[in-house]
């Protein structure tokens, strides 16, 4: 009210100081366009009198001047005459009463044998009176006064405040309305709604948090408001879960558990992660710059991580928008709205780049670690850029360990292997795990690398190496003892060389229990319609496009099912959300053609004037538009042929919170270790792939919500905060003697 009332008063003043000066400029302006009128007439007058007037004042003929008065004097003009003393000889009657004793302009006219004129009070008027001497023979004989009624000029100067008045009346009110319509709608009504929200948290409400409509009026304040309140309700929730967990006796790992595992047991040591992948991208569109999240497994399981234990999350800054985005050190806190920790951006040339990440780790060992018949290709430059890359990463995180004591490194990824052994080599005090998030194969096939030898001795510089899977971990511990001296403890699942004991052990990576904290509010026929389609079943896949995923392996068996199931033509379409990857390597353009081909053939032979069995959605897809993908199709399908995890699987079974859908899950994945309920399938074998699609749809609804809650249950349970908490476990107690490694 008392804010109102404020405002109110200060438009209004603001109105009246306006338009106030507005009306004094034109009081001005029509006072002296009426002045000048006046003279401008009483010189007329004057002049022509004066010349009749002159001889007759001289010979002293009052008739003659009664006679010029009549004639020329009206009831708006009066006229007056006076001799050479000064004292009245004649005036029109009704000037007479009304006249001075003394005419201070005639009697200057007189003195000074010039003209004078000015205003006036005579009698009860305001007057204009134009005093001219009267001559003969260059003598002044007497003086005329012309007296012109001035009332008109006030009541001018009233009419022009009047109408100003009324401007400023309306004036003010119309800007007073608006403007109380504007505070009302945008301030006064958000500003309650937020207070009412932040109340009913305060007394322990779950209310979703409102909906403002133009959060940036407020500022970055009110955007704190909203996130701080928003955190608020995250950190209840939490507490709420904890508490509830605690009750029935559960020992699910939470985000809040997490949070206190951390502070109760890594007493503030510093944590560093390293990933070639950031959890951010920033890309410059139209001018503008825009974040944009990868399309990375490793990205979705981190991200949550992060948010929870803070630390530094070292990466290539890839985006080409990335170095504004950053500090000069290539630092930025994420998440941008609320900041958790810090992003540390490591810039690399385009020939790092090509060399490290497209050559050696994506032509060179992700082929072979997922054996998948795409050749492995090395090549002694890739690896030189490898080397060099790691490097150039190890000492960005020794700067960032650089007054850190104890601090616990969590390297990720194919593209460090060498990092550990550098990391360790200066720092035999940091606590070093390397997660290795794809498969790791049988000795024979890794043995063809041709620096199998500094790659494994690179690794073993880590206190901890992980995979998803013991089978891998096997696979590594044998790769190890054909390849290298080092003492194998097959017990204790660890690698001795010197002094030095690295331990193999399998974490199976997982996702959070919410794929979205805030999913859209898009119905099934909202995403039918958006998709342009009108079918009773709904398949997907979501993917990067890659050779490992079995793109055209799961358009052939759909193109089965279709010629074996002629009923569901028209009924069923499968969308495909493929995220362009790894574009500029040959095989993967390859591939990109391979899957067009393949959706083209199924298409052409089945589709009709009204339906497409197979949408292909080839872009980045954000978390917000694939979830609504995986929670309204009745499948998701998974047919990797080789895969470390496959976190889609579990991104999937997350999401259906209604316990709908079927996974049809390809057997040489990871997830297929955990989620028994899936359809398992060889998706090399495109019959049964075909008859696991035949099995989703026509699943009864009780089998496929008891087989959904069994998979909830599992992702529920082995989510990303047990997966981080169990990891750093066994990190920070792992006993470590803290001799020196030698980096290769
Ligand atoms: O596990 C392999 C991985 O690093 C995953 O995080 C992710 O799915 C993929 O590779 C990302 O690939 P890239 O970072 O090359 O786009």
């Amino acid at each position: 009210m008392k804010f109102t009332f404020r405002l109110v008063t200060a438009i209004w003043l603001g109105a009246l100081l306006v338009v106030a000066s507005f009306a004094f400029v034109q009081v001005r302006e029509e006072r002296e366009r009426l002045t000048v009128d006046l003279e401008r007439r009483g010189v007329l007058l004057g002049e022509s009198l004066k010349e009749a007037l002159e001889p007759v004042v001289a010979r002293g003929s009052k008739p003659a001047v009664e006679r010029i008065l009549k004639r020329f004097s009206t009831a708006t003009r009066a006229l007056a005459v006076y001799d050479r003393y000064d004292s009245l000889l004649l005036a029109t009657p009704d000037l007479t009463p009304a006249l001075p004793p003394v005419f201070p302009e005639v009697t200057e006219a007189l003195v000074s044998g010039n003209v004078t004129s000015g205003f006036r009070r005579l009698g009860d008027q305001n007057r204009y009176v134009y005093a001219a001497p009267l001559h003969r023979d260059d003598r002044v004989v007497g003086a005329l006064a012309v007296v012109l009624d001035a009332g008109h000029l006030s009541v001018a100067e009233w009419g022009v405040w009047r109408k100003y008045a009324l401007h400023f009346v309306v004036l003010a009110s119309v800007v007073s309305l608006i403007a109380l319509v504007i505070v009302q709608s945008a301030v006064t009504r958000p500003m309650a709604q937020i207070s009412a929200w932040t109340r009913a948290l305060r007394t322990g409400r779950q209310v979703p948090p409102p909906s403002i409509p133009d959060a940036k009026l407020f500022g970055p304040l009110a955007g704190e408001v909203v996130r701080l309140a928003r955190s608020m309700q995250r950190a209840q929730a939490a507490a709420e879960q904890e508490a509830a967990l605690r009750l029935s006796g559960e020992t699910i790992w939470t985000e809040e558990r997490l949070k206190q595992y951390v502070s109760l047991n890594l007493e503030g040591r510093s944590l560093v992660v390293v990933s070639n992948r950031e959890p951010v991208s920033h890309y410059w569109r139209n001018g503008k710059i825009h974040p944009q999240i990868p399309a990375s497994g490793l990205v979705t399981a981190m991200g949550p991580v992060m948010r929870v234990c803070g630390g530094v999350w070292v990466a290539h800054g890839s985006g080409d928008a990335d170095v504004e985005t950053a500090d000069a050190r290539g630092r930025l806190g994420l998440p941008e709205d609320d900041p958790r920790y810090t992003l540390r951006r490591v810039w690399l040339t385009k020939e790092e780049e090509q060399g490290y990440y497209y050559g050696f780790a994506n032509e060179g060992l992700w082929p072979l670690c997922h054996i998948v018949h795409t050749r492995p290709t090395f090549r002694p430059d890739d690896f030189a850029h490898y080397q060099a890359a790691n490097r150039k990463f190890a000492e960005t995180v020794l700067s960032e360990i650089r007054d850190a004591e104890n601090p616990l490194v969590l390297i990720q990824d194919y593209h460090f292997a060498l990092l550990p052994a550098l990391v360790k080599a200066e720092r035999p005090d940091a606590r070093v795990a390397i997660f290795w998030h794809i498969p790791w194969p049988n000795f024979e096939a890794f043995g063809i690398c041709p620096w199998q030898r500094e790659l494994l001795e690179g690794m073993l510089g880590a206190d901890l190496i992980s995979f998803h899977t013991q089978y891998h971990c096997n696979n590594f511990l044998e790769t190890v003892d054909r390849a290298l001296e080092a003492r194998i403890d097959w017990e204790k699942f660890a690698v001795t060389r010197g002094d030095h004991a690295t331990h193999v052990k399998p974490f199976p990576i997982s996702v959070a229990p919410e794929f979205l904290e805030d999913p859209p509010p898009i119905t099934r026929e909202d995403l039918l319609r958006e998709l342009g389609v009108s079918v009773e079943f709904l398949g997907v896949g979501v993917e990067r496009v890659d050779y490992t995923k079995g793109l055209p392996e799961r358009f052939r068996a759909l193109g089965w099912f279709f010629e074996r199931y002629p009923e569901y033509r028209g009924r069923l379409a499968f969308v495909q959300l493929g995220a362009p990857s790894r574009s500029t390597i040959a095989r993967y353009q390859q591939l990109q053609h391979e899957v067009e081909e393949a959706i083209r053939e199924v298409n052409e032979a089945w589709q009709t004037r009204t339906w497409r069995p197979i949408l292909y959605l080839n872009r980045h897809h954000e978390h917000r538009d694939i979830w609504a993908y995986y929670r309204h199709s009745d499948f998701c399908m998974v047919t990797a042929l080789h895969d470390g995890m496959n976190l889609v699987a579990k991104e999937f079974v997350s999401t259906r919170d209604d316990e709908g859908g079927v996974l049809i899950l390809s057997r040489f994945t990871g997830a297929s270790h955990e989620l028994h309920d899936a359809l398992l399938v060889n998706p090399y074998d495109l019959s049964a792939t075909a008859e696991a699609v035949h099995a989703a749809v026509e699943m009864p609804a009780e089998e496929r919500r008891a087989r959904m809650q069994r998979m909830r249950r599992v992702v529920r349970e082995h989510n990303i905060y047990r997966w981080a908490g169990l990891l750093l476990h066994e990190l920070s107690h792992l006993p470590v003697a803290a001799a020196p490694v030698r980096a290769s």
